[in-house]
């Protein structure tokens, strides 16, 4: 089982082998045991303290001396902004659940792009890709100098060996490996299927909690930060991929990039249990924003306005009185990208299943569908608890476009649109009397 380190965005330090981590300098002349020490920066040097990021890692080899030419290779269904084809029409889209391939696939070959928003090359916007794996990395390994992944699985537990130490994930957690970070992708049973998040814009961080104060929403302590573990393995004839400028790169290794023995600093993947989030809403009548739901929060330079949020809707309690509880109709600047993680997500009790998404563009009106409506709006207002569910939102400041792929794909739901044609008319104009005549 591997070990962690509590705590978002500490100055956190690890060492696999005892004294190999160096004490009160970064660089020193001789680091222990022959190791070398490298800088991974993930923010500008001269960021404001509080955005600051980097990590110190002592390894026995520098990155750039275990590479060698890069070649481009075909990136598949691996697609970055603004490189999309083709547009659907406007309008709600909601698609099933991809099934797994019946032959092996790793996570290189196994991302599928669904949207994309911004552009790559200027570090805005991000992508919605799904992941299906049927086979672990093996002798490959892989860092992402586009965007910061955000893994999200929905079945299947997925281990990811990084150069900072193991994450193990099972659905119901996330896994965020920051840019650069190298890593091979393992499957912990038969297969792996989830949504990813690729950001490309600024580090993920906690939303600011305002009036709620110290607590509730996703707590620090509740991150977990891998402890320094390493591989030596030498003569290996291994391939590191790279995601970078869009294209997916390939060059030839000797020597396995997870040989990191310790390291300290802020910039270093993490995982989060979902399950843990402590929901804040409304305890007497009306129903506050879905902002208040956001689990991790990727800010633009313009306050308030996120290149992308992560926002989580799970298990909670419904107690308003008076109030159409579900979710509101809703036409959005924002765009909208869900998934379903398990169970039956309110303002869609049909249709939208585990494994599914759905994108509801910018300004693309949408909220309950009639039936979701009929309910909620005849329903006994006690309290009710929402069990055993967790749906979650990206919601970018810019908009998502579709693929070709997930345009084409015989999951996506032609009839959609339907779901929200039953809701009737229901007004009834009361007759003013006319007193003339
Ligand atoms: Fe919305």
């Amino acid at each position: 089982m591997p070990k962690y380190q509590s705590g978002f965005g500490n100055s956190f330090e690890t060492e696999a082998v005892e004294g190999a981590l160096p004490v009160g300098r970064n660089s020193p002349q001789k680091v222990a045991f022959g190791l070398y020490a490298e800088q991974l920066s993930g923010s500008p040097f001269t960021a404001p303290r509080a955005t600051n990021e980097r990590s110190w890692l002592y390894r026995i080899l520098p990155s750039v001396g275990n590479i060698g030419r890069f070649e481009r290779v075909d990136a598949g269904l691996w697609l970055s902004a603004p490189e999309t084809e083709l547009h659907l029409p406007m309008g709600p889209q909601r698609w099933d659940p991809i099934p797994l391939p019946d032959y092996p696939q790793t996570f290189i070959g196994g991302v599928h792009t669904i949207t994309t928003a911004g552009d790559v090359s200027t570090h805005t916007g991000m992508a919605s890709h799904i992941y299906l794996i049927t086979k672990s990395m093996e002798n490959e390994y892989f860092y992402n100098a586009d965007g910061e992944m955000l893994f999200i699985p929905q079945q299947g537990g997925v281990r990811f060996c990084t150069e900072f130490g193991i994450i193990d994930t099972e659905p119901g957690e996330i896994a965020v490996i920051p840019r650069g970070v190298k890593l091979r992708v393992e499957l912990l049973g038969g297969s792996a299927r989830g949504y990813l998040c690729e950001n490309y814009g600024g580090s993920f961080t906690l939303p600011e909690r305002g009036l709620i104060g110290a607590n509730c929403l996703a707590n620090p302590r509740d991150f977990l930060t891998p402890v320094a573990a390493y591989e030596e393995r030498d003569g290996i004839g291994a391939s590191l991929y790279v995601k970078w400028g869009g294209g997916l790169w390939r060059t030839e290794i000797d020597h396995s990039p997870l040989d990191v023995v310790a390291w300290h600093g802020n910039y270093a993947p993490y995982k989060y249990d979902l399950r843990l989030f402590s929901p804040v809403g409304p305890v007497l009548f009306d129903h506050a924003d879905p902002s208040i739901f956001t689990a991790l929060t990727s800010p633009s330079e313009t306050p308030g306005t996120a290149n992308v949020d992560f926002v989580l809707f799970p298990d909670r309690w419904l107690v308003t009185e008076d109030t159409f509880r579900p979710p509101w109709y809703h036409m959005n600047i924002m765009s909208e990208f869900m998934g379903l993680i398990y169970g039956v997500y309110d303002a869609k009790p049909e249709g939208f299943v585990p494994g599914g998404f759905s994108l509801h563009n910018s300004m693309t009106p949408h909220g309950p569908d009639a039936e979701a409506f009929e309910g909620a709006s005849t329903a006994e207002l006690k309290p009710q608890k929402l069990s055993g569910t967790m749906a979650f939102m990206f919601e970018s400041r810019i908009p998502q476009r579709v693929t070709e792929y997930a345009a084409k794909l015989g999951e996506l739901q032609t009839g959609y649109v339907d779901c929200w044609r039953g809701l009737e008319r229901r007004f009834v104009e009361r007759s003013v009397a006319t007193s003339r005549g």
